[in-house]
């Protein structure tokens, strides 16, 4: 049997940053309002002209730095974007053009918030049926081109960027006990009114903006969150307290809290990036991840799990031996 095995990661973030300060110069907020509220301090912003196919192919190639493979190494390409350059071909065909790879299948997923989890566990399926042999899974956003920079509810959480991971099908006996041990997806959409764009192909023909009832999805997120982790933990046979690293989707500091007190994680466990990138939907668990391999805190053979929601509503947790 096979197992889908992490061989790098990547990240990118645009050079522009906007603080909490420049924001209360345009809407009603404050730096406190904000920190408070969602531990966010800054996010970077992509520049007029840097798309979301430019933000993945850059994480795209530190990943594969990383992995020490080219692009021709390559089989599978996922994006994981809510963001894409055009309605269509899919940002992981440009991606895949911008590597100069023109092997393999390449498509996108929208899970919005949770789509790299989305994305992740998709890949996992393709490398161990033994169809693909190595995997790029990516999640890149220009978040802030769907923002309405008028509304403080929303433009305060968000931040553009990009994460990358290559993923290679390997035999269960040379893999060990490194591998994607499990995922947990979900997805109730009864709830779009909590958060959704106001725009799209086929209703306005417009691109439109983020709408969001904050408190309420705020409301929904720590149990819907910890019960993903709690089933992607029991279907491994796994206790959520035996991880190493929690690397949550970065939504706000707030919730990462509540789900670390309710299942009794330390905080010293999580891998944080919220105060200096904000909410990079798709985009925030690789980045985190990418941070904490960096710092040298995440280290090959860790256990670690991810976890997220977001529109739709989507949630669910993925488990991986590193
Ligand atoms: N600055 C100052 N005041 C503000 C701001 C701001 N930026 N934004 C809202 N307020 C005000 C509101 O108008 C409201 O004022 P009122 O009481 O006079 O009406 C007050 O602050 C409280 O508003 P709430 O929405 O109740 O504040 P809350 O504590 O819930 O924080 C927040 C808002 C940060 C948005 C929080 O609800 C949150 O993080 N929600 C979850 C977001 C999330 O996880 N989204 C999912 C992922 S995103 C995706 O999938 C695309």
């Amino acid at each position: 049997s096979l197992k889908a095995v992490l061989c790098g990661c990547g990240a990118f973030l645009p050079e522009q940053i906007l603080t909490n300060e420049d924001l209360s110069k345009r809407v009603d907020t404050s730096d406190e309002w904000i920190r408070e509220r969602t531990g966010i301090r800054e996010r970077h912003i992509a520049s007029e002209g840097e798309l979301t196919s430019d933000l993945a192919t850059q994480a795209a190639k530190a990943a594969l730095d990383n992995a020490g493979l080219t692009p021709d190494d390559i089989d599978l390409i996922i994006v994981a974007t809510t963001t894409p350059d055009l309605t269509f071909p899919s940002t992981a065909a440009i991606v895949q053009a911008k590597l100069n790879a023109g092997e393999g299948a390449a498509f996108d997923i929208q899970a919005v918030c949770t789509g790299f989890v989305y994305a992740l566990s998709t890949a996992e399926k393709f490398l161990i049926s033994g169809q693909h042999k190595r995997a790029l899974v990516i999640g890149a956003e220009t978040f802030s081109r769907i923002l309405d920079w008028e509304d403080r509810g929303t433009c305060v959480l968000f931040g553009d960027g990009a994460g990358a991971f290559v993923l290679e099908a390997q035999p269960a006996e040379e893999a060990g006990d490194r591998g994607i041990m499990g995922s947990y997806l979900r997805c109730d959409g009864r709830m779009v009114d909590l958060l959704y764009v106001d725009g799209g192909v086929s209703s306005t023909k417009t691109t439109g903006h983020v709408r969001m009832q904050g408190n309420k999805v705020f409301r929904e997120a720590v149990t819907r969150i910890s019960d993903a982790m709690v089933q992607v933990c029991a279907e491994a046979k796994v206790d959520v307290t035996a991880i190493d690293w929690f690397v949550p989707h970065q939504a706000n500091e707030r919730i990462i809290q509540g789900v670390v007190k309710k299942l009794d994680l330390r905080p010293d466990q999580v891998i944080s990036t919220i105060s200096g990138q904000g909410n990079t939907s798709a985009a925030s668990i690789p980045l985190a991840y990418c941070a904490g391999v960096a710092d040298g805190r995440i280290k090959t053979g860790d256990l670690v799990l991810f976890e997220a929601m977001g529109g739709g509503l989507t949630w669910g947790a993925a488990l991986m031996r590193a």
